[in-house]
């Protein structure tokens, strides 16, 4: 069935995006263990979503502890998960370019209500999704429910519209309450994505960058960073992708140039500033008149 200006094959196509992330998020989720290494998870899902799907939205997140986003395994990360860890696993399917984002979070340092805060944060942002709504309420459920835990949103992150191709659109949603949003439409498809921090609620850019995205198709004189740029043109469709997925012995000196040069532009990860915990969790939703259809569950 058509979803307002969505017709049935793009509906479909976002169903099946959801469906082949809902089986990627359990498989992968059940691997998260300390002693397993970043790249194996992320490998791995990467790999069933290549079988499965289209391709990936965008690389796996795996966020550990104060890293909120945009963190995924450089190409010979040997890092392993430990006792300590609060892992944000954030994952993104594609169909022909139609998108599916979801993200949770797996906790082995006992802040179960950290988890929870953003659990129940998505649950009411969802409750209160329906077209005619205004983003500024949603943002202000979630506000309110990592609020009623005593814990804190994270200010500076907000949820986002998807459309074909393009995996971070408007609408914007906020994870706080804001007296102007924007309307919400049927068929706009949207990821919401509260983040809760029992720290002061800010995230700044770390250092590390594995996440590059096509800015600007332009000529670059280089060898190596011309030939990393037809690899990215070629295969990546636009989307956000790694440097592990590039093929080239000299990809981390080439991409530095694209981005020099403004061909491409990276993703910094994304920590809070005091390094205090962060907990994620997220759904893709088509709205509908009176509610919305939640592809990713
Ligand atoms: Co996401």
């Amino acid at each position: 069935m058509s979803i307002g200006p969505l017709d049935d094959e793009t509906v479909d196509k976002h169903r099946q995006a959801g469906d082949v992330l809902r089986t990627v998020m359990d498989e992968t989720a059940e691997m998260v263990e300390p002693g397993v290494t970043h790249l194996e998870v992320a490998e791995y899902a990467e790999s069933r979503i290549e079988e499965l799907a289209d391709g990936c939205a965008f690389p796996v997140n795996i966020s550990i502890n104060e890293e909120a986003s945009h963190a995924t395994p450089a190409r010979d990360d040997d890092i392993e998960f430990t006792e300590d860890d609060m892992v944000c696993l954030d994952i993104g399917v594609h169909v022909d370019g139609y998108i599916a984002d979801a993200a949770t979070t797996i906790d082995f340092t006992g802040n179960d209500e950290l988890v929870e805060a953003a659990e129940q944060a998505l649950e009411a942002a969802l409750d209160a999704v329906a077209a005619g709504v205004d983003t500024g309420t949603v943002g202000a459920e979630i506000e309110d429910v990592i609020r009623g835990y005593g814990y804190t949103p994270v200010l500076n992150l907000s949820g986002h519209g998807v459309e074909q191709y393009d995996a971070h659109t408007g609408p914007n949603i906020p994870n706080r309450g804001v007296d102007r949003g924007t309307e919400l439409q049927v068929g706009d498809v949207v990821a919401i994505e509260p983040f809760a921090t029992d720290g002061r609620g800010k995230v700044t850019e770390g250092a590390k960058e594995e996440i590059f995205e096509l800015q600007q198709e332009r000529s670059v004189r280089n060898r190596a960073a011309r030939k990393v740029l037809d690899q990215v043109t070629s295969e990546f469709d636009g989307l956000p992708f790694a440097s592990r997925w590039v093929d080239s012995p000299r990809a981390e000196m080439a991409l530095r140039r694209l981005k020099q040069a403004g061909v491409v532009r990276g993703y910094p990860v994304l920590k809070e500033e005091d390094g205090r915990l962060i907990s994620q969790a997220e759904h893709t939703v088509i709205v509908t008149e009176d509610g919305c259809e939640i592809t990713t569950e």
